[in-house]
């Protein structure tokens, strides 16, 4: 288990309190990884990523980390307090394939949580189809396995159980560097 929770948009300078709750509801003294959920507006973006560095601190979060931010905003970040977030989860899937922005997280030391990978992918794409036929897998399994080639760690979701074992076993195949380009290549950036 590892356990992942966020800071609400609207909560900004309610950290502790909130946290505190997600603790006592979650029955655990600590989660493994605390993220802010959406950057909030102005002097709020810094302070509230002091209250996490503290909190961390605090042991109440293995790792904390952000979602939905900018590099810019992340360098306001480590402009700071002079410490990148562990974590930046933000929406990744073939389609938004960007080797700059991936770069940018690698140079700050940020790993990426990539959300909505199928959502915004078309699993019957032909690309996707000819590479899922070439390994026996399913293109959801392509599409899952192309995230890990590129060290992003990928949250992939569904309300069937066969669907969810099917989706996280990949670890049978890998992709060969041209079918990771060719995936790349599905990029609408
Ligand atoms: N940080 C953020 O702001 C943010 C925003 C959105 C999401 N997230 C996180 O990202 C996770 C996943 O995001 P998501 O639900 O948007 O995206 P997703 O995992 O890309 O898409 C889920 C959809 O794909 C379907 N699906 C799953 N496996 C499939 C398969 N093998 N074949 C065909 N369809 C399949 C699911 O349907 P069934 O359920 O019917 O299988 C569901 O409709 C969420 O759990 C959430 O925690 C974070």
């Amino acid at each position: 288990m590892f356990i992942t929770t966020k800071l609400p948009s609207g909560r900004a300078g309610r950290e502790r309190s909130t946290l505190s709750a997600s603790l006592r509801g979650l029955g655990t003294p600590y989660v493994d990884l605390w993220l802010v959920h959406w950057p909030p507006a102005g002097r709020l973006l810094t302070l509230v990523w002091q209250e996490f560095l503290a909190m961390r601190d605090a042991g109440r979060a293995r790792a904390v980390g952000v979602s939905n931010y900018s590099l810019a905003q992340i360098d306001r970040l480590i402009e700071a307090t002079g410490q990148a977030p562990a974590v930046n989860q933000i929406p990744w899937s073939p389609a938004r394939y960007d080797p700059a922005l991936l770069a940018g997280h690698r140079e700050r030391g940020v790993a990426v949580e990539g959300y909505s990978p199928l959502k915004g992918t078309d699993l019957a794409d032909p690309v996707l189809a000819g590479i899922a036929a070439a390994h026996g897998v399913s293109t959801a399994q392509v599409v899952v396995r192309w995230h890990l080639e590129h060290g992003v760690t990928v949250l992939v979701k569904s309300s069937h159980p066969d669907r969810i074992a099917v989706n996280i076993d990949v670890s049978g195949f890998s992709l060969s560097p041209d079918e990771v380009t060719a995936i790349n290549g599905l990029s609408r950036r």
